[in-house]
């Protein structure tokens, strides 16, 4: 059998301006230079072409503007490209605006992914990857250490966002046992890297602070979260695009596990700034205590572990990306674009 880089493929990849489909569609250019990629994005305020510009003119990149929400134009989108694999990451992704309203995440996340999949499955589109994530596990205990999620650890999701999630995982899985369509779905802890968008904690953190502002700690700052480089996640939905067997949920994880406290006075002590840059505020309302993933599955069946997410390096190296690309975020800052509330 031929390696995977020689096999031709045409991928449409919803979510493709975001952060991680961003840091996807340019890894997978580069690691598979004879495939084709058509990102389907309706660029909410979190999607933001200037995150390709480096690929914008490659001849292998085509860029829909449209919402997964309508039919015709995922159906079209399938048709006229050829696509023989989809890999679905549009979503409404900030845990903080699903409390605040969680229409667009009910609206987008779940019926989104409900279009999405009837159109797979009327185009007989040979792979669809779901992009999943670990917050659909609910919450660990800070005090149970040796406790992580696994793949068959009940679905309890707490927030909105984690709720939306879940029932997208779910109809993805029903697809898998219903009709026989070849669904795979990924299960990922938090991603940092190049090209977040500056409301999520180590973008808002390390830009509050390039500006000399303080960095808002919610609660008693213990949260616990697993930590993993967006390439790396890359990596390993690359494999299971690949690799992964049909009807399978995988754990990716960064075995890198910090509470908030421990990352904010790393990113502090990397940018030589001191405690008082700390202003404490009123936790999230039902913020989760502690993730943990345990990807043993995905390191065994896939061969794929994170190489890239070891800190300080790796940290070191995301806020060095964000001193250095000014111009890519403080835009996003300075003048948010509006949020469309509803579909
Ligand atoms: N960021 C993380 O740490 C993390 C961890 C695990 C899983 N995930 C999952 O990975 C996926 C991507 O996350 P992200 O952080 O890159 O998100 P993001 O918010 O940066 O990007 C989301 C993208 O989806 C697009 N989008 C939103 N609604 C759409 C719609 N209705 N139609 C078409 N496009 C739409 C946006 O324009 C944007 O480009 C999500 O499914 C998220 O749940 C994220």
């Amino acid at each position: 059998m031929s390696p995977p880089s020689q096999t031709p493929r045409t991928l449409l990849v919803t979510g493709g301006a975001g952060f991680i489909g961003s840091n996807f569609l340019r890894f997978v250019l580069e690691q598979r230079p004879t495939w084709r990629i058509v990102n389907f994005d309706a660029l909410t305020y979190a999607g933001n072409l200037a995150n390709l510009t480096d690929i914008e003119d490659d001849p292998r990149y085509a860029f829909i503007h449209a919402d997964i929400r309508d039919r015709e134009a995922v159906a079209q989108a399938l048709a006229d490209h050829s696509v023989d694999g989809v890999v679905h990451f549009a979503a409404e992704s900030h845990v903080d605006r699903s409390i605040m309203d969680s229409g667009p995440f009910l609206s987008t996340n779940v019926i989104g992914t409900q279009v999405m999949l009837d159109a797979a499955r009327q185009a007989n589109i040979a792979r669809f990857v779901h992009i999943g994530t670990d917050e659909v596990y609910g919450e660990l205990p800070l005090e149970r250490t040796d406790l992580k999620f696994t793949e068959e650890t009940p679905i309890q999701p707490n927030s909105p966002y984690s709720a939306s999630k879940a029932a997208a995982d779910m109809l993805a899985l029903a697809y898998h046992h219903t009709f026989g369509m070849n669904v795979v779905v990924t299960r990922c802890s938090n991603n940092f890297g190049p090209y977040q968008y500056p409301e999520k904690v180590i973008p808002l953190f390390v830009t509050n602070l390039i500006d000399g502002k303080k960095v808002p700690l919610y609660g008693d700052g213990k949260n616990v979260r697993d930590w993993l480089h967006v390439i790396d996640h890359c990596e390993a939905i690359l494999a299971v695009l690949e690799r992964g067997l049909p009807g399978e949920v995988y754990n990716i994880g960064g075995n890198n596990e910090r509470s908030n406290n421990e990352l904010t006075r790393t990113i502090l002590k990397i940018m030589a700034l001191g405690e008082e840059m700390i202003q404490p505020v009123t936790d999230r309302l039902g913020h989760d205590r502690r993730y943990a993933i345990d990807a043993a599955k995905i390191k065994r069946g896939l061969n794929w572990q994170p190489t890239r997410s070891a800190w300080p390096t790796a940290l070191e190296q995301t806020i060095a990306w964000y001193r250095d690309h000014e111009h890519w975020w403080r835009p996003l800052k300075e003048k948010p674009k509006p949020v469309k509330v509803s579909a």
